[in-house]
């Protein structure tokens, strides 16, 4: 409709042109078995569904329902057999035909599983996409698939950039807004069963009573959903809220605080998940501060929360600027050496890369490289580093590149998904956090696209394998139309999106070259910074010879903690990938790359690349008017208008930079800075 503000994301529930009967059938034939807040809310999104999808069709009457949705159990009560149901995890589903009686039937062993499921199945019939003969049975590949946000609790969001925290801490507990149940059920529409409510550079004060008692509130609100809420704990909480003169994590004083803490918590919030913590980070306090290990630290509020069943989600971004040692490196040299020492109801956190959210990083070494000790994956939604809310990137791609690549620790087909969904290295424990892009825009995310990414997210940490490809067309289905000639043109350009930032901001492997602390636009200047590294010149290294990161064995060796096979390729000039050129190597400004010109020349043409790209997106999408409602359409044509002007932006400022450095003339093609 005109008015559509993308408030409803990708449960629009459009009307159905011309629908098929299977569509129609399921829509208003249906019976849901048994009764509870989750059964509730299948029901009303159902009756909702159909209401948008098919309100204008009669409906098809028969005399038995052509689609049930129960527990296996309830099924067999009505004499439906379950195939396949049995090897489900207990928040799998199945969508299976039963041929006997001509009807559809979602199942699974839990109300949550249901839930799924019917999200699920309404999908397929918004997309047109039938089931298939054979059904449709799964599991989820990774048990805890979580958002962090990282909101404070003033409702100002640290690399928030649609608005404020969606969190009304005044209001709570008292007034539960709609918004929080529209929030569960869009992330249990995706499998999301987990939230992280706070900002990981915490604060102490979410574990006091006069917060718990607000955190409890919006756990009863997501539990019916299958969310789960995890706070992030701030290491140094027992001096600061609880009168201690320490918090070293070898004190029984502070041991003992601590299990109080979480005795405490549990009596509010029965399934609680547990903490988030980050720590001896950015000035965050932790355990260094007492010579203590991230073992000791992590193990004590371990130690708190398992006769809970609670798990510590422990950072591995641990770094300072007092190790002169290439950033790259030292959460490696911190972690891998702690390998087995942590208790089973730890789970530490690793960023996809090991410096810090870049438009491309290679995968962060620790991944392969503890075996004994289950590691999760920590994306960022929200786009910190790549033009955060104007800029369209679809970010499945990248994750996708991180997943897919090979770590080598069991030697080929080793693939970081592998060691995510526990399956290279048996982990009892598997989690996916995403850092959330959500807030109190009206589109929850400020560019329309960037819905897709909590979206994206989603269906990877459900299944790590998936093809983002099919979650783009998907997603766009879903969100505006499935209009074929919409989806494909619009797929293509969200599937090169990522790579369009990647040439426009930082190619060939450039990194860290964003402006300071705000690390929107470009500022490969930046230098004397407090601190080497955050400072961007040390990450591009750019001198009169040429420009690049070392990390090879006559440089930082940051290369040594990858597996050989890794080490061979990217560490020569000769088969390391483009994408990573310049990551690990220092090169010419005059070195020949593939296609047998400059690297000076490389580089400028793919600036010069990621503006065209930015600015054809404003043609196709202009094309694209028809199927779209205006509202949406105007959002996303501004924003694109943006990001292609500061693509330029981007182009200009870096090649003028660094050709100071170069002093080579641009190759033809290039357009020269204003
Ligand atoms: C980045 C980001 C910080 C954030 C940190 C983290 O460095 O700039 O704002 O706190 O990551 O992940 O802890």
């Amino acid at each position: 409709g005109f008015s559509n503000d993308g408030y409803k994301l990708w449960l629009q529930y459009y009307s159905i042109q011309a629908p098929q009967e299977w569509q129609v059938n399921f829509l208003s034939n249906y019976e849901v078995i048994g009764n509870s807040a989750t059964l509730s809310i299948i029901k009303k999104e159902i009756a909702y569904a159909s209401s948008g999808m098919i309100s204008s069709h009669p409906e098809i009457k028969n005399s038995i329902p052509s689609l049930v949705i129960g527990k296996a159990g309830d099924l067999s009560a009505k004499n439906i057999s379950n195939p396949g149901i049995n090897s489900l995890a207990s928040d799998g589903f199945a969508i299976f035909h039963n041929l006997e009686s001509k009807q559809l039937i979602v199942s699974a062993k839990t109300d949550i599983g249901l839930l799924y499921g019917t999200f699920r199945l309404l999908q397929h019939i918004q997309t047109g996409t039938s089931i298939p003969k054979e059904g449709i049975f799964e599991s989820p590949k990774v048990q805890h698939r979580v958002l962090n946000h990282w909101d404070n609790l003033d409702r100002t969001v640290e690399r928030g950039y649609a608005g404020f925290s969606i969190w009304n801490w005044h209001r709570l507990p008292r007034h539960i807004d709609q918004q929080y149940h529209d929030y569960a059920r869009a992330n249990a529409s995706i499998g999301i069963n987990g939230t992280v409510l706070t900002n990981v550079n915490a604060n102490a004060l979410i574990l006091t009573p006069e917060y718990l008692e607000k955190v409890k509130a919006l756990a009863d609100t997501f539990r019916p959903y299958g969310i789960k809420v995890y706070l992030t704990a701030r290491f140094s909480a027992p001096i600061e809220i609880g009168g201690l003169q320490t918090a070293d994590p070898l004190n029984a004083e502070v041991q003992a605080w601590w299990n109080q803490k979480a005795e405490e918590i549990y009596q509010y919030i029965p399934d609680f998940g547990g903490f988030v913590v980050k720590a001896d980070s950015e000035g965050q306090p932790g355990p260094h501060n007492y010579k203590r290990t991230q073992a000791d630290g992590a193990n004590m509020m371990a130690r708190a929360l398992a006769p809970h069943e609670g798990i510590v989600m422990w950072r591995a971004f641990v770094y300072n600027e007092h190790t002169p040692d290439d950033r790259h490196k030292q959460a490696f040299n911190e972690f891998k050496p702690l390998d087995g020492k942590f208790l089973d109801n730890v789970i530490i956190q690793v960023k996809n890369g090991a410096i810090d959210f870049q438009p491309r990083e290679p995968f962060h070494p620790l991944f392969g490289a503890m075996p004994n000790t289950p590691l999760m994956m920590e994306f960022q939604i929200t786009q910190e580093y790549l033009g955060h809310d104007t800029h369209l990137a679809f970010l499945a791609p990248m994750f996708e590149e991180v997943l897919k690549d090979d770590t080598y620790a069991n030697g080929k087909g080793s693939e970081v998904a592998k060691v995510i969904d526990g399956s290279l290295h048996q982990y009892a424990i598997t989690a996916m956090a995403g850092v959330s892009n959500i807030g109190t825009d009206r589109n929850w995310t400020g560019h329309h696209f960037h819905q897709a990414n909590w979206f994206a997210f989603g269906r990877l940490a459900w299944n790590p394998y998936q093809a983002s490809q099919e979650i783009a067309e998907e997603w766009l289905k879903l969100t505006f139309s499935t209009d074929a000639t919409f989806v494909k043109t619009m797929t293509d350009v969200m599937m090169n999106s990522r790579e369009m930032v990647v040439n426009y901001m930082t190619p060939l492997g450039l990194h860290h070259i964003m402006a300071a602390s705000h690390h929107y636009g470009p500022g490969p200047w930046v230098s004397g910074g407090r601190r080497a590294d955050w400072t961007a010149t040390y990450y591009h290294q750019a001198n009169e010879k040429g420009i690049g990161f070392n990390r090879t064995y006559t440089g930082s060796n940051a290369l040594s903690q990858y597996a050989s096979e890794l080490q061979n390729q990217w560490g020569s000039l000769a088969t390391v990938p483009e994408k990573y050129l310049l990551w690990f190597h220092q090169v010419d400004w005059i070195q020949p790359l593939q296609n047998g010109e400059s690297l000076w020349n490389n580089l400028a043409k793919q600036y010069q690349k990621g503006v065209e790209e930015a600015r054809a997106n404003i043609v196709t999408w202009e094309n694209m008017r028809e199927y779209v409602d205006d509202k949406r359409f105007n959002h996303v044509l501004s924003f694109l208008t943006i990001q292609a002007e500061e693509a330029a932006w981007w182009r200009d400022a870096c090649l003028l930079y660094f050709g100071q450095f170069s002093k080579m003339p641009l190759p033809a093609g290039v357009e020269s800075p204003k």
